[in-house]
């Protein structure tokens, strides 16, 4: 949800804040900008659409100057065009702002009867007309910035430059993320640490309500009444390789091929190799005696915490509560104090599943979070953190942080139902195996590809489509139906097979396909039956099944594809993988922007 970043050294500013916006793209692409400082006076640049356009323009018309600031936009406030782009500037300042002034209105109100002059229709100007009137009454930047951090209500990650101090760069934070890199002659700021990854690994994480004082030869901390705090960098393990696509077309195909190794990583922290068991961090609460879990995230995540609503109460017989995290938030359910409340996020940076998890928190839940940014929000305010392994997710379009998600909830399920009796020794045996044979079985599915590419003809046809699954499989549907629409723009609806009846069969006809996971199991023959049903009323059938159900589901559908037979607990993970597949493959064929779908952005930091 847009991207921010600066550089305060040594080195002319715009290639390096234009390679460090380039790998903020993923969270906005609506349009972008930079400012430097330049001959005392600030210099500025701004397109609207993707970065290709800035880096045009920049090409036209270079922009000097060794102290600068940049941004990538999703828009909020304001449509997408040049004059809503930042940095906003007035003749002192410069700003670009992560994130939502929620008291704009009153501010901009208050800054217009004070003779302030605003020029676009978004919340962020407001920061920068609130700083330059501090600096108009004589305030020198820190000062003035202070005053006006102290005024700003919502989200922000902020960075100013200021007139006449080449050198000087303050950046603020709360409620949204800002990364301090440390270079050999130069400072950075960036939305993360990956856009600083190839620039430095010497990394300050940024805590709320901290604000910083950068010049070329280091750092200040404060909060924003101005007492300084102490922030120690740490040495991220991120790398310039950690951003590059590694000779694929796009990140998302690149995320894709990273299954096997991102559900193995992810088994290796949670299982221990001697006694194959799954092991868990120190609790600060006994899952034993947890009397409910309540499952909130958003998209994917969502899913990944549908899937594992089936094992917990399935297999650790924990009662359940689940919903998307913007309901959430806002319903008032009757809550046990000592729950478990079960946070999902890829970025823990989502606006949503922030405040559900701080109105748990309220609600004396304790608060478990599976997250795959370790220093993100959410990792701070939550009582456990479990870490999906699964690096950087840069397409927009979710893939292996979804399966790392749902490795985890599975390794949870068994230490749950362990803690609470449900599970036999050789029952856990058997699951753990299951689970650690998972990444050879993933491996296999890259097998299907032409199998897959020749069921994406049929849906890069359509324009409707219908996903369909029973048990753990209707969340694979919902993620399979996610990922067809935000990436290949084909309207998809995912059900449950037994409930089409009551509804969607009315849909079906030659034009609609359905696409179902179909896995071996205690469900196969229900599915079966709905299936024929859809079938008996020209329903083209493309099915995913495994080499056990491949027989049958030839003999009904179009097109089959064939995955390894698992065991049916892991079974939601294998088959959420051709279904992400199938998407991608889809999308090359309709040759939308895959990793940057439209209207979207990566970490939605906006509620
Ligand atoms: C779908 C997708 C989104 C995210 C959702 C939550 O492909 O990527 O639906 O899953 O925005 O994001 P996180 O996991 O960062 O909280």
């Amino acid at each position: 949800m847009c991207g921010i970043c600066g550089v305060v050294g040594s080195r002319q500013a715009q290639s390096i804040i234009l390679e460090a916006l380039r790998r903020l793209e993923y969270r906005g692409y609506d349009s972008a900008g930079i400012a430097t400082v330049v001959d005392g006076g600030i210099g500025r640049r701004r397109a609207a659409g993707k970065l290709d356009n800035l880096a045009a323009l920049l090409e036209r018309e270079p922009l000097p100057g060794r102290t600068g600031i940049g941004h990538t936009r999703w828009a909020t406030h304001g449509a997408p065009s040049v004059c809503n782009a930042h940095p906003h500037a007035t003749s002192r300042v410069a700003i670009v702002h992560n994130g939502i002034i929620e008291n704009f209105e009153a501010l901009r109100h208050e800054l217009e009867s004070a003779g302030q002059v605003f020029e676009t229709e978004t919340d962020s100007e407001t920061i920068a007309l609130l700083v330059d009137y501090h600096l108009r009454r004589g305030l020198a930047p820190k000062d003035a910035a202070l005053q006006a951090l102290k005024r700003l209500e919502g989200a922000f990650a902020v960075a100013m430059i200021f007139v006449d101090h080449e050198g000087l760069m303050i950046g603020a934070c709360h409620n949204a993320p800002l990364a301090v890199g440390f270079g050999e002659d130069d400072m950075f700021l960036g939305s993360d640490a990956l856009a600083l990854a190839p620039l430095t690994r010497r990394i300050v994480y940024m805590r709320n309500g901290d604000c910083v004082v950068m010049t070329a030869r280091g750092a200040e901390f404060m909060t924003f009444d101005g007492t300084p705090v102490e922030r120690i960098a740490q040495i991220t393990a991120l790398t310039a390789d950690s951003v590059g696509k590694d000779g694929y077309r796009y990140y998302m195909e690149k995320e894709l091929h990273e299954h096997p190794q991102v559900i193995g990583q992810t088994l290796q922290r949670m299982v221990d190799p001697s006694t194959r068991r799954i092991v868990l961090p120190d609790l600060p609460f006994d899952l034993a005696r947890v009397p409910r879990a309540i499952i909130t995230a958003c998209g994917s995540a969502f899913y990944a915490g549908m899937v594992g609503r089936y094992w917990l109460e399935d297999i650790a017989r924990l009662p359940v509560d689940i919903d998307v995290a913007s309901e959430m938030r806002y319903r008032n359910p009757p809550l046990v104090p000592g729950s478990l409340g079960l946070l999902i996020s890829q970025s823990g940076e989502t606006a949503d599943t922030l405040a559900a998890l701080r109105g748990l928190r309220e609600r004396a839940v304790h608060i478990l979070s599976v997250l795959n940014v370790e220093h993100s929000t959410m990792a701070r305010e939550s009582d456990l953190v479990l870490g999906t392994v699964a690096g950087p997710e840069i397409s927009v379009a979710s893939t292996k942080a979804f399966t790392a998600q749902l490795t985890v909830l599975a390794c949870l399920t068994i230490a749950t139902a362990r803690a609470r009796g449900t599970l036999k020794a050789s029952d856990e045996e058997e699951l753990v195996a299951a689970l650690l044979d998972l990444p050879s079985r993933v491996a296999d599915v890259f097998g299907q590809g032409d199998a897959i590419r020749q069921m994406a003809r049929v849906v890069a046809e359509a324009r409707d489509v219908l996903y369909l699954g029973r048990g753990s499989m209707v969340p694979v549907a919902m993620e399979g139906a996610l990922k067809l629409k935000e990436i290949s723009y084909i309207h998809a609806e995912a059900y449950a097979a037994g409930e089409m009846k009551h509804g969607p069969i009315s849909l079906i006809d030659g034009n609609v396909p359905i696409v179902a996971a179909v896995p071996s199991g205690p469900l196969f023959d229900k599915t079966s039956s709905n299936l024929q049903e859809a079938k008996a009323r020209g329903g083209r059938l493309l099915v995913f099944t495994d080499t056990e159900g491949a027989g049958r589901m030839s003999a009904m559908a179009e097109r089959v594809v064939v995955l390894p037979r698992v065991h049916g607990f892991v079974a939601p993970i294998l088959h959420a993988i051709p279904m992400q597949m199938l998407a991608y493959e889809v999308a090359v064929l309709k040759g939308t922007d895959v990793d940057q779908p439209r209207n979207l952005a990566k970490s939605v930091t906006v509620e």
